[in-house]
């Protein structure tokens, strides 16, 4: 590993440079911060989760015809992946009120909301990933008028498809939050689905019980995390049961 060359440290993965030109490697580290860092932990075992979770994921939806960044798991913390440019935008899409667009506009924790909303924040972490209207991306260039339509049809597909697959899991699908990069092809850009999908970045609930099974067990000190992340993983039917020892299980490379 540290013969590759680095090209990013994020706050739960690390981005080195891939095998081939246009691929990338995509770490998944163990950290969690939540509250824009303010708040941080190394999570044993929460990297494996994320990456077999965030593979699941994007397979399906490549299945049904989203075009992702993802082409291969390497190892138990590494997926090789297609080199974008991304776009500077946090794509939340939300089902179910909560978190900060709960508090935001004073709407309780776990009320259904009349429709599935898209909302968009700047990625800067210097800012605090601000939420933008459409209009600040159209006039600061941010994405095009053309791969922002693109950008809204993809996510509420993205979203109608993995409502579905949680719930046929038992699982109800809050809210999620989504990025998307740009990829050269024949002198034009595509826009593709990149980063994870994962219950770092999904509100996932229990849908008998209303538990947790995701980052905010973190974020509120609620316990658990990675017992929730692997029920999550269990689910899907990624692990086979619920592990006694994760590293035996995942440790597959
Ligand atoms: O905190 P908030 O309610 O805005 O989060 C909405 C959704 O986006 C949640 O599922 C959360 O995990 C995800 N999110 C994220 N990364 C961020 C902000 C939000 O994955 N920087």
């Amino acid at each position: 590993m540290s013969r590759r060359k680095q090209l990013y440290e994020g706050k739960a993965k690390i981005l080195y440079e891939g095998p081939e030109p246009g691929t990338l490697i995509q770490y998944f580290k163990d950290d969690a911060t939540a509250f824009n860092a303010q708040k941080k932990a190394t999570l044993d075992g929460k990297g494996v989760l994320n990456n077999r979770i965030s593979e699941f994921v994007m397979l399906r939806l490549a299945e049904i015809g989203i075009p992702t960044h993802f082409i291969k798991r390497v190892n138990m913390r590494e997926q090789l992946i297609k080199r974008v440019e991304i776009i500077p935008l946090e794509v939340i899409c939300r089902n179910i009120a909560a978190g900060t667009m709960a508090k935001r506009l004073g709407i309780e924790e776990g009320e259904k909301l009349p429709r599935s909303i898209v909302e968009f924040c700047l990625k800067r972490d210097d800012l605090g990933d601000p939420v933008i209207a459409e209009e600040h991306i159209h006039a600061f260039g941010w994405a095009t008028p053309e791969e922002l339509d693109e950008i809204i049809a993809m996510t509420l597909r993205i979203n109608d498809y993995l409502q579905g697959m949680f719930a046929g899991v038992g699982i109800r699908l809050v809210d999620f939050k989504i990025e998307f990069g740009r990829l050269d092809v024949d002198g034009g850009h595509q826009v593709i689905l990149a980063d994870e999908i994962s219950p770092d970045s999904c509100r996932l609930w229990d849908m008998e019980t209303n538990k947790k099974l995701d980052k905010d067990r973190f974020r509120r000190d609620l316990g658990d995390v990675t017992e929730a992340y692997t029920e999550v993983a269990t689910r899907l039917g990624i692990l086979k049961s619920n592990p006694p020892n994760l590293s035996i299980v995942t440790g597959d490379k």
